[in-house]
């Protein structure tokens, strides 16, 4: 795939101490267009609390720019945060957009929360459903989405000029890689998808949605191709064969995250909670053995 190095957007990331998720605001160096790159919404699970905080912070950081908000992009399906993208879509407009396959996972996942027929699952909930290799705009910053998918099948990776979004494709070199234990995951399939990644120029500024700031380090969530490719602990100097084994032995030691069971019935609509009962309130469901 072609990339301009030339072009450099800028990127202003917000982290999010109680889910390790960073959001990022990619602003076109021509412009004052920019997007969102996956936002939070906070949850206080405990409580059944939901407050606005992480995406207050991005509002206003948009705002204080006088930035116009194009694109609220989703990498994919989160099972660890629920996404505000509709929270910063009333605030501040924009169109949300995610990969096509989410249909797979709003299948996938609208069978196991058991929604009824008023749970579309046709990816209409979202403004746009990207393609492999599906072009837009940010402003005047040429935009690609690739198709990556392993940890879930719709992620994407989205390229804005000289910078990638590679959501859970990839952690930092010394985090390895994603999950792909998840319903529509597959350890190969992520094996191929990063190669994806990877084969970008090696220059390729890389931005991670997750860190959790292994051995210690300070979090960090920036890096490039050409780091990845020679040091990533899950990739470099290892065959497909080695990494789908190393993958598969440690996803079976992993537990279900804190927060996946409210993400999922967020996130398969976009990031709205689900429609009132006939009560006038919202509730989760939790289903019992049911992933
Ligand atoms: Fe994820």
């Amino acid at each position: 795939m072609q990339v301009d190095l030339s072009v450099k957007p800028e990127v202003t990331s917000f982290f999010d101490p109680a889910t390790n998720t960073i959001s990022h605001v990619v602003k076109d160096p021509d412009s004052d267009a920019c997007a969102v790159v996956d936002s939070v919404m906070d949850i206080d699970y405990a409580a059944g609390r939901i407050t606005y905080d992480h995406a207050d912070e991005i509002i206003a950081h948009i705002r204080a720019r006088g930035l116009m908000l194009d694109w609220l992009i989703e990498t994919h399906v989160h099972a660890d945060h629920l996404s505000a993208a509709p929270y910063i879509q009333r605030a501040l407009g924009g169109r949300i957009g995610i990969g096509r396959n989410i249909t797979l996972v709003q299948d996938t996942f609208g069978k196991i929360f058991n929604e009824g027929t008023e749970f579309q699952r046709d990816g209409s909930q979202f403004d746009r459903l990207f393609e492999d290799g599906d072009s837009y705009r940010v402003g005047r910053l040429a935009c690609r989405a690739i198709h990556t998918p392993g940890h879930t099948p719709a992620c994407m990776t989205h390229v804005m000029g000289d910078a990638a979004f590679v959501g859970d494709t990839l952690f930092m070199p010394d985090g390895g890689s994603a999950r792909a234990d998840f319903p529509g995951g597959d350890a190969g399939q992520l094996w191929d998808s990063i190669q994806k990644v990877l084969a970008l120029p090696d220059e390729t500024r890389l931005f991670m949605c997750h860190d959790y700031g292994p051995n210690g380090r300070d979090i960090r969530w920036e890096t490039t191709v050409g780091e990845e490719r020679a040091h990533n602990i899950h990739i470099a100097g290892k065959t497909r064969e080695e990494f789908i084994a190393l993958r598969t032995a440690r996803d079976a030691t992993l537990a279900m995250p804190r927060l996946i069971i409210p993400s999922l019935q967020v996130n398969m609509r976009a990031g709205e909670l689900p429609p009132p009962d006939d009560s006038g309130k919202r509730f989760l469901k939790v289903p019992i053995d049911g992933l």
